[in-house]
């Protein structure tokens, strides 16, 4: 196994400087596709990585709509999503049709969609944003009532935190919601010294119990800074190995093994290296939307710098 996947690296980074490609991972990736990409990090970073690159081709291991806002953010370049069934079925639990359809029903209400949506959905939205600027994002609008879409959740939570009028979408991660309290509460008892850190796409309950409520890139930034020993980790359990590669000292203990994400985790060695070589699957998106979905991106962008 070990020297097959060296040998499977070896050919990936040949093909990729051959067609002077980038590899972009997620953070739940694949520990092996964490370990061979240019740069790992969460949806705004990856974003925003993908816009500076000078790279022509863009490898991005992670699922649909990240492929395919570096797509609206590039679109001279070429993106690759290494196996198009990677969705994400939270951003599916949301359609342009049925987000036109609401909006009638709010009509003084801004559009705020979390990045985890079809560039179609973004085109119907007033700005985008990311679990790391959701709640500095709703903040800087002038609207006074909010349209969050479509995780409950981060919405329930950026509404705690500011005092606008917030209309949630009910969608959710069926990956987060596995998160339970009483996981939380029983590593509480056993690691009292521990902190604990949880992705906001987890239930308001969870988000009760925890420390920090962090992006990914917030939670890796998190427990390099903390002086804490031991971290209790309330997301996608692909970040542990990142974590663990980073904190060598630290002791890492997931909330939960249940939380993988079915998604993340079909994008392969195998699968990046035919995607090289085939230069397939390629994201694209229509200029109409993109130009549409675009300014939402831009205008998260703008608040984010
Ligand atoms: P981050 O932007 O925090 O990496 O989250 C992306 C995601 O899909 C979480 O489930
Ligand atoms: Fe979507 Fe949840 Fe997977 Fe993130 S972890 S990509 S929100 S299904």
């Amino acid at each position: 196994m070990e020297n097959r996947n060296e040998a499977l690296v070896e050919k990936i980074l040949n093909v990729k400087e051959k067609r002077k490609a980038v590899i972009l991972a997620h953070n739940y990736q694949p520990d092996e596709i964490q370990d061979i990409a240019d740069f790992v990090g969460d949806s705004l970073e990856l974003s925003q990585k993908a816009a500076m690159t000078d790279a022509e081709v863009i490898v991005f291991c992670g699922v649909h709509f990240m492929a395919e806002t570096a797509s609206m953010l590039c679109p001279d370049k070429i993106v690759l999503l290494p196996d198009i069934r990677a969705g994400c079925p939270m951003a599916d639990m949301i359609t342009a049709e049925s987000l036109r359809q609401r909006k009638k029903e709010l009509p003084g209400a801004a559009v705020v969609c979390y990045v985890n949506t079809s560039a179609e959905v973004k085109a119907e939205s007033d700005v985008c944003c990311t679990s790391a600027n959701a709640v500095r994002v709703t903040e800087s609008l002038d609207a006074e009532e909010i349209l969050f879409i479509p995780d409950q959740y981060l919405g329930h939570y950026v509404s705690t935190k500011t005092d606008k009028r917030m209309n949630l979408w009910p969608g959710y991660c069926s990956t987060h919601v596995r998160i339970q309290p009483q996981h939380i509460s029983k590593l509480r008892q056993e690691y009292p010294q521990a902190r604990v850190v949880v992705h906001p796409e987890c239930r308001p309950e969870v988000i009760a119990l925890a420390d920090e409520v962090l992006s990914t890139g917030g939670i890796c930034r998190f427990a390099r800074e903390t002086k804490a020993e031991t971290i209790i980790v309330g997301t996608e359990i692909g970040i542990l190995h990142r974590l663990k590669k980073e904190n060598p000292g630290k002791k890492f203990i997931p909330a939960s093994e249940q939380a993988v994400c079915p998604n993340m985790k079909l994008i392969t060695l195998e699968n990046v290296l035919w995607s090289l070589q085939e230069m397939t699957h390629e994201v694209k998106v229509p200029e109409e939307i993109r130009l549409k979905a675009r300014s939402a991106v831009d205008k998260m962008m703008a608040t984010t710098v």
